[in-house]
């Protein structure tokens, strides 16, 4: 299905509300992001992806036919973990299952690595039971390296979660050639 990434606007509030205010989707995620998820929150989360600097985050709206039906985010680390960066993402529940995340995640691990010349390293950590997530990061080239034992609390319950990582020498090496710049 098509798509596009692209930076978030005041507008997309009711669409944040709409497509947010979803158990389905806050129960893969952390408790920063709530449920029910209220107008305020919508709010916030956009007024902090406008003011983000764009030298340690991308935070992307996932666009279809006009509407913001999603969310994807790199965050660049600090001090020791500054070559590494974490990947978050969330999809309209009625989006699922066309394919739309897989490729998205593609798409920001690119704007990353072309952004930040120093990257190294994209990481994200799905919840052990959270089988879409982790299909889509394995579809997208990210290896399994590990399970974080009880990491987790969520909703009163210790789960364990899954390292997953993609470094730049494993992107695409056909797509790689086509982004001279970077060191190969
Ligand atoms: C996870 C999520 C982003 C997936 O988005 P999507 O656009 O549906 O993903 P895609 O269509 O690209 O790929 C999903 C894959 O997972 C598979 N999948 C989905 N649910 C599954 C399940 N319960 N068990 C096994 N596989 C599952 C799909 O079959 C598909 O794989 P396939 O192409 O081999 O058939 C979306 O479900 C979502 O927003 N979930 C809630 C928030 C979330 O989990 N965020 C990530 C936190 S780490």
């Amino acid at each position: 299905m098509d798509f596009i990434l692209r930076p978030w606007r005041r507008e997309d509030v009711d669409d944040v509300l709409r497509y947010a205010n979803n158990e389905e989707i806050a129960c893969n995620l952390r408790d920063v992001f709530p449920h029910p998820y209220i107008r305020t929150d919508a709010e916030t989360f956009i007024g902090s992806c406008i003011a983000a600097d764009e030298e340690k985050q991308l935070f992307r709206a996932i666009e279809v036919d006009g509407r913001a039906v999603g969310s994807i985010a790199l965050c660049l680390g600090s001090d020791v973990y500054r070559m590494t960066a974490e990947l978050g993402y969330w999809l309209a529940e009625e989006y699922w299952g066309k394919g739309i995340m897989t490729e998205a995640v593609k798409q920001i691990c690119w704007e990353g690595y072309d952004r930040w010349e120093d990257l190294v390293r994209i990481y994200a950590e799905p919840f052990d039971y959270n089988a879409g997530s982790r299909r889509v990061l394995e579809k997208a080239g990210f290896q399994l390296e590990g399970i974080l034992r009880r990491s987790v609390c969520k909703r009163g319950r210790v789960y364990d979660s899954c390292m997953y990582s993609l470094l730049y020498e494993e992107m695409d090496p056909y797509e790689r050639a086509l982004h001279p710049h970077r060191a190969q």
